[in-house]
């Protein structure tokens, strides 16, 4: 599929892999992008940068918990009545945090499946511009190779990937005409990544993760956004992407 004249509708957009891909997106021409993220003073900062840089016309600004169905639904509403259509939904938005995996489940799992349900039978059905709409879901490397993580972190991320492969069925697809896209990043440099050690309680796999981390070359978040560009040109519903070292597979 082509970006250009599209919308977007992305999570988690004003940090890290995110933001990287408002940018890409925007510079390959969609008509619109919202910014849907909990953190309204920084949405607030980056919208006015991203505004200077693009035009005012072509980015929004929408607080929403993805854990909270009613101001989910909100930054559906809020694209429409912005820029008329809404043919894509990236949920993004995710946390790593063993020390409250409660919240985390809330953000990395049910998040997703609310945006998901939310675009497949709501809105991108009725509101996309063109006939190829999509979801893209991000899991993680650790959805597909749970060696040195964080066990709680990586169930959520296979959910993700369970989520993409049970509605990638043509019983699913079919009735929507929605596909369903699933990207497993792998260990890039973002916030997610700096704050690893506050949001693990000392132990066993802090003394893992200080094995591990430094032996790692971490990616940069624009070798992401770049990939899901080139891969959303060209991919098959129900692909799963693992994008790690600056290759595609
Ligand atoms: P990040 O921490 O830079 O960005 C996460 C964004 O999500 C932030 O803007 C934050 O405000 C937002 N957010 C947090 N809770 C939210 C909520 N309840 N509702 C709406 N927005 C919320 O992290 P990064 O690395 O850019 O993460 C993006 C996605 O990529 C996440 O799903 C993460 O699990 C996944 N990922 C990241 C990897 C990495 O090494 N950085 C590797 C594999 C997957």
């Amino acid at each position: 599929m082509s970006l250009t004249n599209k919308v977007a509708l992305i999570t988690g957009a004003i940090s890290g892999i995110g933001l990287c891909c408002v940018k890409e997106f925007l510079r390959n021409g969609v008509k619109g992008v919202t910014l849907a993220d909990v953190n309204v003073e920084k949405g607030k900062e980056i919208l006015s940068l991203l505004e200077k840089e693009f035009g005012s016309k072509r980015v929004i600004f929408v607080k929403v918990d993805v854990s909270n169905q009613d101001e989910f639904e909100d930054a559906f509403k809020k694209t429409i009545e912005a820029f008329g259509n809404i043919d894509i939904l990236v949920n993004n938005a995710g946390i790593l945090d063993e020390r409250d995996f409660k919240r985390m489940v809330d953000i990395n799992v049910n998040g997703v499946i609310i945006g998901t349900f939310l675009a497949m039978e709501n809105y991108l059905p009725k509101y996309k511009t063109y006939d190829d709409p999509v979801v893209v879901n991000i899991s993680s490397l650790y959805g597909l190779d749970p060696s040195i993580c964080s066990p709680k972190y990586t169930a959520t991320k296979y959910a993700v990937l369970g989520l993409g492969r049970s509605l990638s069925d043509k019983t699913h697809f079919e009735p929507t005409g929605v596909k369903i896209l699933t990207i497993c990043p792998g260990l890039t440099e973002t916030a997610i990544v700096n704050d690893i050690y506050e949001k693990h309680p000392p132990g066993r796999y802090v003394n893992i993760l200080n094995n591990f981390l430094p032996t790692i070359n971490l990616q940069k978040p624009e070798v992401l956004s770049l990939a899901m560009v080139k891969i959303l040109e060209n991919f098959q519903n129900g692909d799963v992407w693992l994008v790690e070292d600056n290759q595609c597979h």
